[in-house]
């Protein structure tokens, strides 16, 4: 009862514009999140056919159900995994059952069509995540991409062998599955797959992770050993797959302000069999960059709050303009996303940081970056991923978007700031002021040449502005000390 109630609640609230779905939903505090939120969206996404098939059948005035609440519970009868609640509603829905299914049933005669997606509009097929696959990244702390293969071979998938080109993606169906192009440890499957409750989910072999969240970590690529920070980290795909790529050794710092997300957070670290973790439920804001335990912290991994809006199921997925609502929370947002980006930028012996969001507004993305390397200029972008197709928005090239038409996954946004070495040599300044990296590539991930960095002038950085640079580091080293002295 209670998932069906939460999720018309959240309806309402979307209606009357009191926030997006996935604020709403983390608000509403119901213990399965991501269930909650599949329902919501999948609702959302069905509305005008659960509207008409309500409308038809006169189930308000039969039942006097509030529409959204008709419209959850319908959805889940029909369309989901059948109604999972017992009790007074499950009853009247049933009561109504044969007249239910009969009005989609003529839905789809009139439509001419066979498959209740079908029955979407053009444009919410587009974004709605039929077409996105279903991806599974490999916990190598547990297990070996070879050893789930075999494993899935013998219990009838198909492996169709490591993918070549997006099109390879796309025309997955039944058990087939493919290595995923970019990314090692991922296995691709038909967007239909379900692997909550198989074993090797169970079991944290596998993650169930979208690929362009396997970003982050990935990019960031912290050594064996190191000392990094993930500082928005709850429930904790990427801290996982930080800890999967650092072997778990090192020392890996967790923050998360929201409490019960965290401890949803240490069962699936638990599960993962991550160990190299100190998870701390304190704002990250408040985090004291200066601080002797911090003082090895060369990587950080930031993914904050956003607006969701690149989650494929929420209405302005694919639209990289705000609605006119949401510019005020937008604009609060993206100023937190910049508070935290400076914060973070304080760690006296960072290197390297990732920034990421699941929104397709620029204004939590290449805005927040660009505003952030203006008031930072010892930092610079580095350039991501040559060979990936979707790239920021001009002028800043060197970072990634993701979305269900280019890349087939969730709507995505990461860049990568790198200190400048003293010692560094080219660097470029772009005609907006942000330094441009050359930087040497590591492992493909990267690039050397500044050949898409769209547009760049030659370098300019002078003798002058490195000893500058030199200076200023030095002073602040000097303040450091002072400090902690
Ligand atoms: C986008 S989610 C992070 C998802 C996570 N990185 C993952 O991959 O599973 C953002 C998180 O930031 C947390 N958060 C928001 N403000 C924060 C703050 N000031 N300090 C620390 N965490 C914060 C939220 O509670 C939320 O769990």
């Amino acid at each position: 009862m209670a998932l069906y109630m939460k999720a018309a609640e959240v309806l309402d609230k979307v209606e009357k514009k009191k926030g997006a779905v996935k604020t709403l939903v983390y608000e509403s505090k119901f213990q399965n999140i991501k269930q909650l939120f599949a329902l919501v969206c999948e609702t959302q996404k069905y509305s005008p056919v659960l509207q008409e098939i309500i409308e038809t059948t006169q189930l308000l005035k039969e039942t006097k159900l509030r529409i959204n609440l008709a419209k959850v519970l319908v959805y889940d009868l029909l369309i989901g995994r059948g109604l999972k609640c017992g009790g007074a509603w499950k009853a009247m829905l049933l009561k109504h059952r044969s007249r239910l299914h009969a009005a989609l049933a003529r839905m789809k005669v009139k439509h001419k069509v066979s498959r209740h997606q079908d029955l979407l509009p053009p444009s919410v097929q587009h974004t709605s995540g039929v077409g996105v696959p279903r991806y599974v990244r490999v916990n190598t702390l547990k297990t070996t991409v070879e050893d789930v293969i075999d494993y899935l071979k013998r219990a009838g998938y198909s492996y169709q062998g490591t993918a070549t080109c997006l099109e390879d993606l796309c025309h997955l169906s039944g058990k087939m599955f493919v290595g995923d192009l970019h990314l090692r440890e991922l296995l691709v499957f038909s967007a239909k797959m379900d692997f909550h409750d198989h074993y090797l989910y169970k079991a944290g072999h596998i993650i169930l992770q979208d690929k362009a969240s396997c970003l982050p970590a990935y990019l960031l690529d912290p050594p064996s050993g190191g000392h990094v920070i993930d500082a928005c980290a709850a429930p904790g795909n990427k801290t996982s797959h930080l800890a999967a790529i650092m072997k778990n050794k090192g020392k890996l710092f967790a923050f998360d302000l929201d409490a019960k997300r965290l401890s949803t957070m240490s069962i699936l670290l638990l599960r993962a069999g991550v160990t190299c973790h100190q998870l701390a439920n304190e704002d990250f804001l408040k985090v004291d960059p200066l601080s002797p335990k911090y003082k090895e912290v060369k990587h950080i991994l930031l993914d904050p709050s956003c607006s969701g809006s690149g989650m494929v199921c929420l209405a302005t997925a694919g639209s990289q303009e705000p609605q006119g609502q949401d510019s005020e929370r937008l604009q609060a947002l993206s100023a937190f996303q910049l508070r935290c980006l400076n914060h973070a930028l304080q760690f006296p012996a960072l290197e390297r940081l990732v920034y990421s969001t699941c929104s397709v507004f620029s204004q939590e993305n290449e805005e927040v970056v660009s505003a952030c390397l203006q008031q930072n200029p010892g930092f610079r972008l580095v350039h991501l991923l040559p060979q990936w197709p979707e790239r920021g928005n001009a002028p800043l090239a060197q970072c990634l978007r993701a979305s269900t038409t280019k890349t087939l996954t969730h709507g995505f946004f990461v860049a990568i700031l790198e200190r400048q070495s003293t010692a560094s040599e080219g660097i470029h300044v772009s005609p907006t002021g942000i330094a441009l990296s050359t930087s040497a590539p590591s492992g493909g991930k990267e690039e050397v040449t500044q050949k898409s960095c769209t547009p760049c002038e030659p370098a300019k950085t002078s003798v002058e502005e490195r000893q500058h640079f030199t200076a200023k580091k030095n002073r602040n080293r000097r303040k450091r000390t002072k400090q902690q002295a």
